[in-house]
């Protein structure tokens, strides 16, 4: 987490760093900061708790200006969001720094630089590296120098940038474990979290190794590597326009996201000449391994660990393949046994997800047949370190809350699961049913996101309440755990979900009037055992909202709100009823009041441990 931004330039630039940032606030956005270099060497400073606007206000009443600066947007991993523990942090009025990662020895580094005789003023791990800088600047080293000396000394993820006084046209980074990206401009140069940052100034980006130090100045880019070796790294063109960053008729970037779903869900279902889903859709060489492979390990957080759970159940069933889904934070931590022949899966919506790269870069050599990413953005870690890639189709994904991006990750599983069902007995005919659910899946989601003013009603009965319960059976118990996520993200109800089953195990007890229960109910050969769960449910007084198939049967009653959904295959049915729980929870936040598209205390991309 955190976004860092910086420039060398030859004009002034603390309105692209501001820009950079307002981009990269999808990162953290608890408090951010700004150092630049005016002509006259000053080195002038803003830091303000809260978000960029915060920034952005501080910089009209006094402005400051500077060809170059570095800049930063936080998620507070040590220390309390503050305008203290803001970055930039500094050193010696000489040197500024910013950081995105965490410093695993910083304590030990803390106690040697107060022998020292530095002062600390933050709570941060961050201090450390800035004052350690400054005291190898201090003994005579160029920036360079002092910047690899600093980052010997450094055990953690990082990725820095600073700027010194007595280097005024020099920013220098340093990447180990968070990302950093070059920006390639004409007479200027960046530093950024994210090429995202920096799309108004260039479309030429080079990525930063794990190792990697760089000096950038408006003329010139030097790269050393790990070993201290001068390197040259590709430069790659970012061609695509740059998406609309606005909000257009909606006012939320989440529901904008809901709303993108046909098109997205549609631009990922990419099919050849013959309406198949051609193997090379999942890079070069995937026909060779998928022909090999005999199991799979899916690996994931969140949201995207969902989408692996749903994933589950159609590779089992449609591809007869053991699937093991998990947690990666967990799943790098744990011995485990592998089947032979695994394909090991990622999935994630940024592809820089810390705990997922770590599994992938955890997985011993030989453990696996081979990786597969199942990406939202091209070029990130992820994506550059697997063997195989699938790129979803969902564009930028700015709410917090994952939408879009779920429901293409799932039509990217489903074609997985069919060009692995090909090789092991999935009928022609089965695999044309199953994309031709797919191809049509565009219109029963834009079906569901007609009935939006009926969940909108719906919602109204949660806003008063501080629990709720999501239920679903099979396939879409996943479905209700995305619900429940959902909710709890964006409206702080605290929302739990159980396989229907599981109620009469011990959730039953906490069934009154107060928690409202949400079932997850389209209608498939589960449907007779979910309506005696349901029935369990509305006998203790508990209110049911059911979101049910409109020919399953179900009718609203006294306590018991029934919303009609679309009649679709039931292999797509996943897909489908994930876009009315969104709805769902959209409405109850906006109804709360609270900050929709960047909900307290998360990260859309969250790169640290
Ligand atoms: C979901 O709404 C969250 N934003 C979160 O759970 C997210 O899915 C998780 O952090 C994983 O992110 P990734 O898909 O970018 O790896």
């Amino acid at each position: 987490m955190c976004g860092i931004v910086a420039a060398a330039a030859r004009r002034e630039v603390s309105e692209i760093l501001l820009e950079g940032l307002r981009r990269l606030e999808y990162r953290g956005y608890d408090s951010a900061g700004l150092a630049l270099l005016d002509n006259e060497r000053n080195l002038l400073l803003h830091k303000q708790l809260g978000k960029v606007a915060e920034l952005e206000r501080a910089q009209q009443l006094e402005p400051y200006y500077g060809c170059t600066g570095i800049a930063h947007t936080r998620w507070a991993t040590h220390g309390e969001p503050s305008a203290v523990n803001a970055h930039p942090h500094t050193s010696g009025a000489r040197v500024a720094l910013v950081h995105n990662g965490i410093i695993e020895n910083h304590q030990q580094l803390r106690a040697r630089l107060q022998e020292q005789g530095y002062q600390f003023v933050s709570a941060t791990d961050t201090e450390v590296i800035v004052h350690l800088l400054h005291s190898h600047l201090i003994q005579g080293l160029g920036l360079v120098d002092a910047m690899r000396e600093t980052v010997s000394l450094l055990e953690g993820a990082y990725a820095l940038a600073v700027i010194d006084v007595e280097h005024p046209d020099e920013v220098v980074g340093a990447r180990q474990g968070s990302p950093l990206v070059i920006g390639v401009g004409i007479g200027e140069n960046f530093l950024a979290s994210d090429p995202m940052a920096l799309r108004q100034v260039t479309d030429r980006f080079i990525y930063l190794e794990e190792g990697d130090l760089a000096l950038v100045t408006p003329a010139d880019i030097s790269i050393w590597n790990e070993a201290g070796e001068r390197v040259r790294r590709e430069k790659i063109r970012i061609d695509e326009a740059v998406e609309s960053a606005d909000k257009g008729a909606f006012d939320h970037y989440m529901l904008k996201e809901i709303y993108e779903q046909p098109r997205a869900l549609a631009a990922t279902l990419a099919l050849d000449a013959r309406h198949r889903v051609a193997d090379e859709l999942f890079g070069e060489g995937a026909a060779a391994v998928f022909d090999k492979v005999q199991a799979v390990q899916i690996v994931a957080c969140g949201t995207s660990f969902h989408a692996g759970m749903v994933a589950r159940y159609w590779l089992e069933e449609l591809a007869g393949l053991p699937c093991q889904v998990e947690v990666a934070s967990e799943f790098r931590y744990r011995k485990r046994v592998q089947h032979d022949n695994t394909l090991l899966v990622t999935i994630s919506q940024s592809g820089e997800t810390a705990d997922t790269l770590a599994a992938l870069r955890d997985a011993a050599p030989g453990d696996f047949l081979a990786s597969l990413v199942i990406a939202n953005v091209d070029n990130s870690s992820l994506v550059r370190e697997s063997d195989l890639v699938f790129l979803t189709r969902a564009g930028v994904e700015i709410g917090v809350a994952s939408t879009k991006a779920f429901t293409t990750q799932l039509v990217a599983l489903l074609m997985l699961t069919i060009a692995l069902g090909r090789r092991r007995g999935l009928s022609e005919d089965r695999a044309t049913d199953l994309v031709n659910a797919l191809q049509r899946l565009p219109e029963y989601v834009q079906e569901t996101l007609e009935l939006d003013r009926d969940i909108e009603d719906l919602s109204e009965a949660f806003i008063a309440k501080h629990h709720a319960l999501f239920l679903g059976r099979g396939i879409q118990y996943p479905i209700a755990m995305e619900g429940a996520l959902k909710l709890k993200e964006i409206s702080y109800i605290h929302a739990e979900a159980y396989p229907a089953g599981e109620l009469k195990h011990g959730p039953l007890a906490l069934v009154d009037n107060n928690m409202p229960v949400v079932a997850v109910a389209p209608g498939d050969d589960l449907l007779e055992k979910l309506k005696s769960n349901l029935e369990e449910v509305r006998s203790r007084g508990g209110e049911l909202f059911v979101f049910a198939d409109r020919q399953a049967g179900f009718a609203s009653e006294p306590r018991v709100r029934v919303l009609n959904m679309p009649h679709c295959p039931e292999v797509v049915k996943p897909i489908v009823y994930t876009v009315a729980l969104q709805l769902l929870s959209y409405h109850v936040a906006v109804q709360k009041g609270t900050d929709v598209d960047k909900p307290r205390n998360l990260a859309k991309s969250v790169t640290v441990e």
